[in-house]
């Protein structure tokens, strides 16, 4: 039985890998990116007729929020998957020297929009079998691998790993399961080419664990291959 995926930051890196490879095995994607018409994901439309609904989606504005709730209204959804976000500068994320600007834009993308989304579109998910919320967190957001530089983008990974389990604590009775995950250290435009995972293997790994993944993982906080990470 086909299950239907909405994945955030649709059109590149780790959430275009997972968004193909659901394709390839005859899921429905609902693809959700700030331009849904961009050429990777109009060329996987075509490629997989009917499969592909577009959607346009800034996941940081609640207009924008709002009006992709509209356009799906009473469309069921099995897995929801937070995968938008931002790393922030380069440099000026350190103990000492902090971009306040940039750490607001970052938390708006990978903390506050998590939630956004998920409670935009609880309904969706209630209206399907799978029940599952996805976020991709980051392993740079455990405190417990005694962190030492990236103070931005590892708050907002160690706020979204709390957000998301209080949201699944909310949720719970309602047999929503919410699963954080690190997606490994992988080649995309925010990881650089020297990491040491390809997006298709993170996204091989990633689509098996949640698929496996039900009420008795909720509140979990994994790697893409399944494995435990410290808080
Ligand atoms: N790559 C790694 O090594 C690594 C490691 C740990 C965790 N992660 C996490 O994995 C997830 C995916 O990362 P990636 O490596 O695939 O990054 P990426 O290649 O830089 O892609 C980021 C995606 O997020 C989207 N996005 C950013 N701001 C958005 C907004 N306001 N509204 C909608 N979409 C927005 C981007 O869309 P646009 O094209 O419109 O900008 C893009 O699709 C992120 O949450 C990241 O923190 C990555």
């Amino acid at each position: 039985m086909p299950q239907t995926w909405m994945i955030t930051g649709a059109n590149r890196g780790i959430g275009l890998a997972i968004t193909t490879q659901l394709l390839r095995r005859g899921d429905h994607v609902i693809a959700a990116a700030r331009d849904p018409q961009a050429k990777a994901l109009a060329e996987l439309a075509s490629a997989h007729a009917g499969q592909l609904t577009p959607l346009a989606l800034d996941v940081t504005s609640d207009a924008s929020v709002a009006a992709a709730k509209h356009a799906l209204a009473g469309r069921a959804i099995d897995v929801l998957l937070n995968n938008a976000g931002l790393y922030g500068p380069r440099d000026r994320q350190s103990g000492l020297d902090v971009d306040f600007d940039a750490w607001r834009e970052v938390f708006e993308v990978n903390v506050y929009a998590p939630v956004r989304v998920a409670q935009a579109f609880l309904s969706n998910l209630e209206a399907g079998q799978g029940r599952k919320i996805a976020t991709i967190s980051s392993r740079m957001g455990s405190i417990g691998a005694n962190p030492g530089n990236a103070l931005i983008y590892r708050s907002s990974k160690a706020a979204v790993n709390m957000a998301m389990v209080v949201f699944g604590n909310a949720v719970r009775a309602k047999n929503v399961a919410v699963l954080l995950f690190h997606p490994g250290w992988v080649q995309t435009d925010m990881g650089g080419g020297g990491a040491d995972v390809t997006p298709a293997e993170s996204a091989a790994g990633l689509i098996r664990t949640i698929d496996a993944s039900g009420m008795a993982e909720t509140n979990s906080f994994r790697d893409y291959t399944g494995e435990t990470i410290a808080w």
